[in-house]
């Protein structure tokens, strides 16, 4: 078993922006959702994870070991993939990653052919190993990024917003791939897709600006919710109303009206009761923080 243990850290840039909020967690193998909306500190976090950010002030472990001082022992058990991975260098995908496992420390040949090869069938590109990856469509460029991030069988995969810009069938493969290297390591995934998270992350938290608002399994979370969530069909004219006199956490056009949902402890008059979902946690915590 694997363990990341983040303590009281703390992260702001140089502009003075506080980007990360002491944050504290402990994370073990699965996949552990952030979810957040932009601007929230997942790339800030995620890039101090793997050591490209210092923090400001408190601590990281993976496995006991203080990867802030020891940088090199999360390099070594690290697979990272960027929310932007930059230019591609026009070579082909089979020896820009040739050209990654030996910067991995990958010394071996015969090691390394069969890992390049085992990776790029597992993501489906060995077909295209000879093409350029400047060459390949939104959603190979990922499966290529994961292929680079799983060189060297890393213990943790750090995946930034990775769906972004996919079309539904290659966010299904992406998602499907991830969650099957997810069993014996630890993979953090980023996101803002509540879906996402609610389909595939065993531990998830909500992050804004830079803090953690509520951490747990998604289903707990959801739980928490149960019998405090309530809709109701509205005029488009009532929403400045209803918006002054409740807790409204989520809007949306139904035939013309609006369908709007509310927290609440006791059912409001008129109101109808309403399953949760991961998107009430998400909206509730978000609408509590910017209060
Ligand atoms: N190098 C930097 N210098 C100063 N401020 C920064 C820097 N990088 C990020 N920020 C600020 O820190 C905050 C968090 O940014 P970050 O990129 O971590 O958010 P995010 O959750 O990844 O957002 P997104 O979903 O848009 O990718 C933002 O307000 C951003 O403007
Ligand atoms: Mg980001």
């Amino acid at each position: 078993m694997n363990t990341l243990k983040i303590n009281n850290l703390n992260l702001t840039y140089n502009n003075g922006h506080q980007a990360i909020n002491n944050i504290s967690i402990e994370i073990k193998n699965g996949m552990f959702g952030l979810l957040g909306p932009n601007g929230a500190g997942k790339s800030s976090l995620m890039k101090t994870i793997v050591g490209l950010q210092k923090p400001s002030s408190g601590s990281i472990q993976f496995n006991d070991v203080d990867i802030v001082r020891n940088s090199d022992y999360i390099k070594k058990n690290l697979g990272f993939l960027p929310q932007d991975f930059g230019v591609y260098p026009k070579v082909s995908a089979y020896n820009l990653l040739n050209h990654i496992a030996i910067l991995k420390g990958i010394k071996d040949d015969t090691e390394r052919k069969d890992q390049i090869q085992y990776l790029l069938e597992k993501v489906n590109l060995w077909n295209f190993k000879n093409k350029e990856v400047h060459t390949f469509s939104g959603g190979m460029k990922q499966r290529f990024g994961v292929a680079q991030a799983l060189l060297g069988k890393p213990k943790i995969i750090i995946v930034d917003e990775p769906t972004a810009g996919l079309d539904p069938e290659e966010r299904n493969r992406f998602n499907t791939l991830l969650n099957e290297i997810s069993a014996d390591v630890i993979v953090i995934l980023s996101t803002h897709l509540v879906e996402d998270v609610k389909n595939l992350c065993s531990e998830m938290t909500i992050m804004n600006k830079g803090q953690f608002l509520k951490s747990g399994q998604p289903k707990e979370l959801i739980l928490e919710l149960k019998n405090k969530i309530w809709s109701k069909s509205i005029e488009k004219d009532e929403l400045d109303f209803y918006h002054s006199n409740f807790n409204i956490i989520s809007q949306q056009l139904v035939e013309r009206k609006l369908q709007i949902t509310v927290f609440s402890n006791e059912q409001p008059k008129d109101f109808e009761m309403t399953t949760p979902l991961l998107e009430h946690v998400y909206f509730y915590a978000l609408s509590q923080n910017n209060e």
